[in-house]
């Protein structure tokens, strides 16, 4: 169980965090909490232009990524904390990740009210239609006195206070555990089976069982992405080890939303390049996750032309390119017609064995260590997010940056 949680402050000392540091010792069986500083994020203002939301970005995917959050808010003038307000309206403003998410408040104040006020506030944000949150109903974890009710090392030592928080907590998780339950069932049975198993699909080159195509996605060495025409992330094709780890949290959300801020930009100019017929396909050699690898962009296009998508084609080049360099297709004849492009009189060299899951190759292991001596590109690739410091876009070009490879992990 992933739990986020809010210290509801942007103060560098607070009793908000001491109780979230508590909860996450205590709960570590129960649950993986990950304590989130809200200092970090700008002041929201409409105006924040998206190249300086990236911290913004980061906090709503590891909102997407809990299964719950939890707010600790303490209480200025009977109300949340500007800071706490602010970091909810990001979570909010042209954004659904707070929609359906089970959340649930504490708080600690230095006075017998325990911050009270606050939580009650903090429960009508949540609620509100923009955040759209499951509250956890009741369940109040009012922590007064402050200063008499934590030890030197961060124990809530207040017996009561600690009894009432476990009941709280435990209910908060069952909470979650309905919610995971009903996700599981809705989401998770399409996606990693085809809904009716049964079917066929009669394509003018054949007939494949929808269960067939599944696979074919999932045995293809290469990933597949969808971006439809209304640019909401539609589909991904279900694979293994992929290169960019994609969520079924993300389905359906715009493609502004669930890349860095940075990259949006450069994915936006390629989308409506296709989409205005300006281009077809725009192609991005690059490292990912220490191997070469190729992005190509492709417009998906009805037969008349109509644009339907944008299709995203990612996978690791290593085998291919050991082969190639280890002379595969030297001297070899052309297959369909016979005819060498080389010296036809001469002994065709064997092509190396190479393990296609894993790139390496049995006659030489360094010849296929792309961590080695391999030069890296020019562009400073970060490997984990994809995302570039710069970033010209041109389909014509082909060692252009890779901004737009970017994981939204
Ligand atoms: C601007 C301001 C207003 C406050 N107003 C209240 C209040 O209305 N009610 C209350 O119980 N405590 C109030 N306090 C005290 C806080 O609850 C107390 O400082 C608490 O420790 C803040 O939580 P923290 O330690 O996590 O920052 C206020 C503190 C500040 C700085």
């Amino acid at each position: 169980m992933k739990i986020l949680a809010l210290v509801g402050t942007n103060a560098k000392f607070s009793y908000n965090r001491i109780l979230l540091q508590f909860m996450k010792k205590h709960f570590k069986q129960m649950a993986d909490i990950e304590i989130y500083e809200i200092s970090k994020l700008p002041a929201f203002s409409v105006d924040v232009p998206l190249a300086e939301q990236t911290e913004v970005w980061k906090l709503k995917q590891k909102v997407k990524a809990a299964d719950g959050v939890v707010f600790s808010t303490p209480e200025y003038d009977h109300g949340i904390p500007a800071a706490l307000k602010s970091a909810t309206e990001w979570l909010s403003y042209h954004t659904e990740v707070l929609k359906h998410k089970p959340v649930m408040v504490v708080g600690v104040s230095y006075g017998r009210q325990a911050s009270a006020r606050s939580q009650v506030q903090m429960r009508q944000i949540l609620i509100s239609p923009d955040c759209d949150a499951n509250l956890l109903p009741g369940n109040e974890v009012l922590v007064g006195g402050a200063s008499r009710v934590f030890s030197k090392d961060g124990r809530l030592i207040n017996e009561g206070m600690r009894d009432n928080l476990e009941k709280c907590f435990t209910n908060f998780i069952e909470y979650i555990q309905v919610f995971k339950n009903i996700d599981e069932e809705e989401i998770q049975m399409p996606i990693k089976r085809p809904t009716i198993s049964d079917a066929y699909i009669n394509f003018p080159t054949g007939r494949l069982s929808l269960k067939e195509v599944q696979q074919i996605f999932s045995t293809i060495p290469f990933e597949i992405d969808l971006v439809d025409s209304s640019d909401r992330f539609a589909w991904y094709s279900d694979k293994p080890n992929r290169e960019h780890v994609r969520n079924v949290a993300s389905l359906n959300e715009p493609v502004t939303e669930c890349h860095p801020p940075k990259a949006v930009p450069i994915v936006m100019q390629i989308i409506n390049s296709f989409r205005d017929g300006k281009k077809d396909v725009v192609t991005r050699p690059l490292w990912m996750n220490g191997h070469r690898s190729l992005i190509q962009y492709y417009a998906l296009r009805d037969i008349d032309g109509h644009y339907l998508g944008t299709i995203e084609f990612t996978g690791s080049v290593e085998y291919i390119l050991n082969l190639f360099e280890q002379g595969a297709w030297d001297k070899k004849p052309d297959a369909t017609t016979g005819a060498s492009a080389h010296d036809e009189g001469t002994t065709q060299p064997a092509a190396p064995a190479v393990d296609a899951s894993t790139g390496a190759s049995e006659t030489s292991d360094e010849a296929t260590d792309a961590t080695n001596d391999a030069p890296v590109a020019d562009e400073a690739d970060d490997a984990t997010t994809g995302a570039s410091e710069s970033g010209s876009v041109d389909a014509d070009d082909e060692s252009a940056d890779a901004t737009t490879g970017a994981s939204e992990n």
